[in-house]
């Protein structure tokens, strides 16, 4: 089975026999409708700059824990905001101090949570399908948010990044939308890559060194481009990506930071040759200097705070959802 089949298989398993999303482990299989929905909800917890966060207690009495077995600031902080916002009880297992440094199995760390009553996991993991390993094998009073699966998929930062676009352009089908960066190694290009193409988005355009370029198979309907200027011309969205150095155990062909910041970070200069009114993006953590300018980031065209705020109010909106699927008890 290779990894294609293993995201369909995953999209099967993430709906109920309804339907109805019990688990998200990937947005492949999510069609444009419930993508729309999930979005709309999203909006409803989105307020004004300044004012309070929205509040509702949908998740009163649940338990949230938070499994990130990788590094995170913002799935992490936000997936922890989201469930206290909603009423939850929220668990943030400390990874380091836990049984797991004593050997204690993945699925022995789960099933413990679950006798402790633990009704959503948020799950990130270095290795691929752990995600759906933890899915079929927890209870079905329990869901799985995938926080982030190795180079493969990042769901809820998918669905942030529909969001912003969303707020700030009005048709997918118009837009030319340019992923720059590291997209072999990125979780986040492959799962906004898929958001954007079930939204129908005009043109996609996945731009690296060729050392960095996507396998194929996750780039299908997209132009694969190894020249910024090229894959920059007109474009309405640009996302710049971080070059996911833990994941890339030889680095040949990797262009050292000031030949890739020249040839491929995202400068003011560079973003001339996009639409005077295109937006700039990243999913963070950012690299400043390397794979963009930092007042760049900084400046107007940049949404990058608005994805994180928007990271709040998806994962919310995923809460919320999974929830409504919870056997009672
Ligand atoms: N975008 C993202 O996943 O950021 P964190 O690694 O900080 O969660």
């Amino acid at each position: 089975m290779n990894a294609t089949d293993n995201l369909e298989e995953d999209g099967r398993l993430q709906l109920n026999e309804k339907g109805e999303l019990r688990h998200l482990l990937t947005l492949k299989g999510l069609d444009k409708a419930m993508l729309i929905d999930l979005l709309d909800e999203a909006e409803q917890y989105c307020v004004p700059h300044g004012s309070l966060p929205a509040r509702r207690q949908s998740l009163a009495g649940r338990t949230v824990a938070n499994l990130f077995f990788e590094p995170s600031t913002r799935t992490r902080a936000s997936f922890d905001l989201a469930g206290k916002r909603l009423g939850a009880d929220v668990l943030n297992l400390d990874v380091n101090t836990s049984s797991r440094k004593k050997g204690e199995s993945i699925l022995d760390t789960i099933y413990t949570l679950q006798a402790m009553q633990v009704d959503i996991m948020v799950v990130r993991d270095a290795s691929s399908g752990v995600p759906a390993y933890i899915a079929r094998n927890v209870g079905d009073h329990v869901c799985i948010l995938n926080a982030g699966e190795a180079d493969v998929s990042h769901p809820t930062q998918g669905l942030l990044d529909l969001l912003t676009i969303r707020q700030h352009k009005d048709s997918f089908a118009d837009l030319v939308v340019a992923i720059v960066g590291d997209i072999r190694h990125s979780r986040v290009a492959k799962s906004t890559a898929q958001g954007l193409q079930t939204m129908g988005v005009g043109e996609l355009r996945l731009i690296s060194p060729p050392a960095l370029a996507p396998n194929p198979e996750f780039a299908a309907g997209a132009k694969i481009i190894d020249n910024l200027d090229d894959g920059l011309k007109d474009a309405d969205v640009v996302m710049a990506l971080r070059i996911q150095r833990e994941r890339i155990g030889n680095l040949d062909g990797i262009p050292g930071i000031d030949e890739y910041f020249a040839n491929f970070g995202i400068s003011q200069e560079r973003m001339k040759i996009a639409k005077p009114d295109a937006i700039v993006m990243h999913p963070g953590p950012m690299n400043r200097g390397i794979e963009i300018e930092g007042s760049l980031a900084d400046g107007p065209s940049s949404v990058i705070t608005r994805q994180v705020s928007n990271g709040v109010a998806v994962r919310m909106a995923i809460l919320d959802r999974v929830s409504r699927t919870l056997v009672a008890r």
